[in-house]
């Protein structure tokens, strides 16, 4: 690509979604009011004012409705009620309205692939025989073997474990197998069953009707499964999805018939026209497909609205293959007119300030999680690399995601005793697997303010916060030059000043060499020094850097990044 081109147009103040900048809070760990150690919503309302300043644009909440929170609230029971642990229907509408005062929207995790298993339906359909109606809202099947002994086929939960499980009839004989994906109290319900679809498009009328801005899509890939339910055919471990990335889209959907399979673009399109009857609503797919063009069909015009880039978020640590997978996700996306997503961080994987110092071949696979006994991250050079990667991403063209935390520097808490964890995925590989609770300990606020550090007055706090936690507290942070918090703030003020959101975007071959990797985006050029030596800055007025806040002596440091503009 010869390097005057330009690859991404400009499309200023068009649909918010296409340049937001999006801030995912995990209720029960941003901030507590009622002080029993879970996060809930009046909390969230009385620190909005602080992701005000921060100059987010818009928040994802992670699932906060009824649950029995096996799996920490993707385990739904009733979907139009907030659940207790979080706060009443009435507190959701009064965060709503102060966040509307503030300029901010709100998006609200769905979870359509599976409910919990104390959810009405499915308890009705354990009651009920088999073949009924009840029972065809989830994949209930008859097991293989004489006496149906054996799951009907060989699909693995992705938390580990079979993905069947054989329910016992009223009269105490064993009877039929239940598919789950995840854990076996989330059973997977039949996207075949048109009651099923009914029952959605009225969830989602309820909650836009309320006011809400738009939807994270949960296993937005899992909802069709292949008809017959035949065996996966490619293992990698437990079957999961991402051994897939190397193969073509036919041999991906024949290979893994549970995940990305073509009928779910119907079950797309459906959402979307529910959506359409309401104003200026988006969704966002949690689709873990790969390669790119085939999640870009996730987002055609009449689909979703994005999609997470995950095969972003787990790209190599250098410049080519960052340059590659940049360049991919603004092509790829563009082809079907999407404009890309960016994440570094979420609530499933290691927080990125820790991820990224660890060597590339001790990196654990996504959801895995840190195991005590691994060879401990280097903290300081994967705080460096974070903050340089965010600001690396914050300059591009498109949505970014970030993940509560993350503008304070937050590292992964990897050495919590076993005995806190909650992530099913812990319990369903007794340990072998540790899981994601490390990167949902609740947020430090206010140094020492109490033994939570200002999560709330009791210091109570249903995962603690390893000590090194206070250290990162925001009170500490702000308006202090230099800070993670800082940076986020400076960082999204000139990527809003600047129009990068929706800029033109072209990469800066002229400014780079074989350890730098630049952009020029809006006539703002972003430098990335992997390192090893310092390199000397071009011309041009320095709007921010991860380098000592501005004090730039001709030179960038590695793993650095800087703002200039041209
Ligand atoms: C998604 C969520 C994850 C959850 C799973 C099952 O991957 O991000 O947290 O465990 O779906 O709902």
């Amino acid at each position: 690509m010869p390097n005057t081109e330009i690859i991404s147009a400009a499309r200023p103040n068009a649909e918010w979604w296409r340049t937001a900048v999006i801030y995912q809070i995990y209720p029960r760990s941003f901030a507590d009011s009622n002080g029993d150690g879970i996060g809930d919503l009046p909390g969230v309302t009385s620190r909005l004012e602080s992701l005000a300043s921060l100059g987010i644009d818009a928040i994802w909440f992670s699932p906060f409705f009824k649950s029995p929170q096996k799996d920490a609230g993707y385990d739904i029971s009733d979907y139009k009620q907030i659940d207790p642990l979080f706060g009443t229907n009435e507190d959701l509408e009064v965060l709503l309205a102060k966040s509307k005062q503030l300029g901010i929207r709100i998006i609200v995790d769905i979870v359509p692939n599976h409910t919990s298993d104390q959810h009405a339906w499915f308890q009705e359909a354990l009651a009920a025989a088999e073949g009924s109606a009840a029972r065809d809202m989830y994949m209930f099947r008859d097991g293989q073997g004489a006496n149906g002994e054996l799951p009907p086929n060989n699909w693995q939960s992705i938390f580990g474990g079979p993905a069947w499980t054989r329910v016992t009839n009223p009269d105490g004989s064993a009877g039929q197998w239940y598919l789950h994906m995840f854990d076996s109290s989330q059973p997977d319900l039949n996207w075949d069953n048109p009651r099923v679809a009914d029952e959605f498009d009225d969830i989602l009328r309820f909650w836009l009707a309320k006011g809400v801005d738009g939807f994270r899509v949960d296993v937005a890939h899992g909802m069709i499964k292949r008809a017959g339910l035949p065996d996966a055919t490619i293992y990698d471990e437990n079957l999961r999805e991402r051994p897939i990335k190397n193969l073509t889209m036919e041999e991906a959907e024949e290979a893994v018939p549970y995940w990305g399979q073509p009928g779910v673009h119907d079950a797309i399109r459906r959402f979307r026209r529910v959506l359409d009857e309401f104003e200026d609503r988006a969704f966002c797919a949690e689709a873990s497909m790969s390669p790119l063009p085939r999640l870009a069909m996730w987002v055609r015009p009449d689909e979703y609205h994005q999609a997470f880039n995950f095969d972003y978020m787990t790209t190599a640590y250098e410049p080519a293959a960052l340059k590659k997978i940049i360049t991919d996700s603004i092509v790829e996306y563009a082809k079907v007119g999407a404009s890309s997503t960016w994440v570094m961080s979420n609530h499933d994987g290691i927080r990125h300030a820790t991820r990224l110092g660890i060597a590339p071949e001790h990196t654990p696979r996504p959801g895995d999680g840190i195991h005590p006994t691994d060879p401990a991250p280097d903290e300081a050079l994967g705080l460096r690399r974070a903050r340089a990667a965010t600001a690396f991403m914050l300059g591009l063209p498109g949505s970014s995601y970030l993940y509560q935390g993350e503008e304070l520097g937050l590292p992964e808490a990897w050495q919590l005793e076993g005995k806190y964890r909650q992530d099913p995925t812990y319990a369903r590989t007794n340990g072998k697997r540790i899981g994601r609770d490390g990167c949902r300990v609740p947020l430090p606020w206010e140094a020492d303010a109490t033994a939570s550090n200002g999560f709330n007055t009791t210091g109570e706090s249903w995962l603690p916060q390893p000590a090194n936690y206070r250290t990162f507290a925001r009170n500490l942070q702000d308006g202090v030059a230099g800070s993670t918090l800082e940076l986020y703030k400076r960082l999204l003020k000139e990527r809003k000043a600047f129009g990068m959101g929706s800029g033109e975007f072209r990469w800066a071959e002229e400014f780079q060499d074989k350890n730098t990797l630049g952009y020029i985006n809006n006539g703002v050029l972003v430098l990335f020094n992997f390192g090893p030596d310092a390199v000397v800055l071009p011309a041009g007025e320095v709007l921010v850097t991860t380098q000592h806040d501005l004090i730039l002596e001709g030179e960038l440091e590695h793993d650095q990044v800087v703002w200039i503009k041209l």
